[in-house]
């Protein structure tokens, strides 16, 4: 009698475990990201890797001033003087050793204002490469 009170109540602790294992169509618990999808996803959308990962350092570090297509345009400009250069244009004409100096040093290293910030000790350098090889790509 014992045992078969105790498997009753096991019985009854599973029933609903069992009745949601076999709920088939909640999905909700299924939307997990596949990484290498997203990746080839930014491939797709013209990027490699590298410059996909700039963009989002630039979109974090860097648009709020220069604007999230680089053009000098970001919220913040409007409180600058001189305002954030356009680097559709700048970083097609300068070398990439420029721009890393002015990521890493800020522009005051350039002899410009000191308003562009010196993000040397905040960006590892291998970020600072992907944001300048996302900044070639900008203004094609
Ligand atoms: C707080 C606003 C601000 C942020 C954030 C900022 N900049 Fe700037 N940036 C400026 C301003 C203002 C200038 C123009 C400075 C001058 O001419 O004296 C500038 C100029 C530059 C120049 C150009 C220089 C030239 O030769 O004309 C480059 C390149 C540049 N920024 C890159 C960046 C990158 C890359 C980031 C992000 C890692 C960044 N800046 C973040 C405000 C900002």
């Amino acid at each position: 009698m014992k045992n078969k009170i105790a498997l009753l109540l096991v019985f009854l602790v599973f029933i609903p475990f069992i009745s949601f294992s076999c709920n088939g169509t909640d999905n909700s618990r299924l939307e997990i990201k596949n990484p290498f999808i997203e990746a080839v996803e930014k491939i797709d959308s013209g990027l490699n890797i590298v410059q996909a990962k700039g963009k989002k350092l630039y979109k974090q570090y860097c648009a709020i001033c220069h604007g999230e297509e680089g053009r000098g345009d970001g919220f913040n400009a409007f409180n600058l003087n001189p305002r954030p250069a356009d680097l559709t244009e700048v970083c097609k004409e300068r070398e990439d050793g420029y721009i890393i100096k002015i990521v890493t040093e800020g522009t005051k290293a350039v002899g410009k204002s000191s308003l562009s910030p010196p993000y040397g000790r905040t960006i590892q350098k291998e970020d600072i490469n992907a944001i300048i090889s996302y900044l070639k790509t900008l203004g094609n």
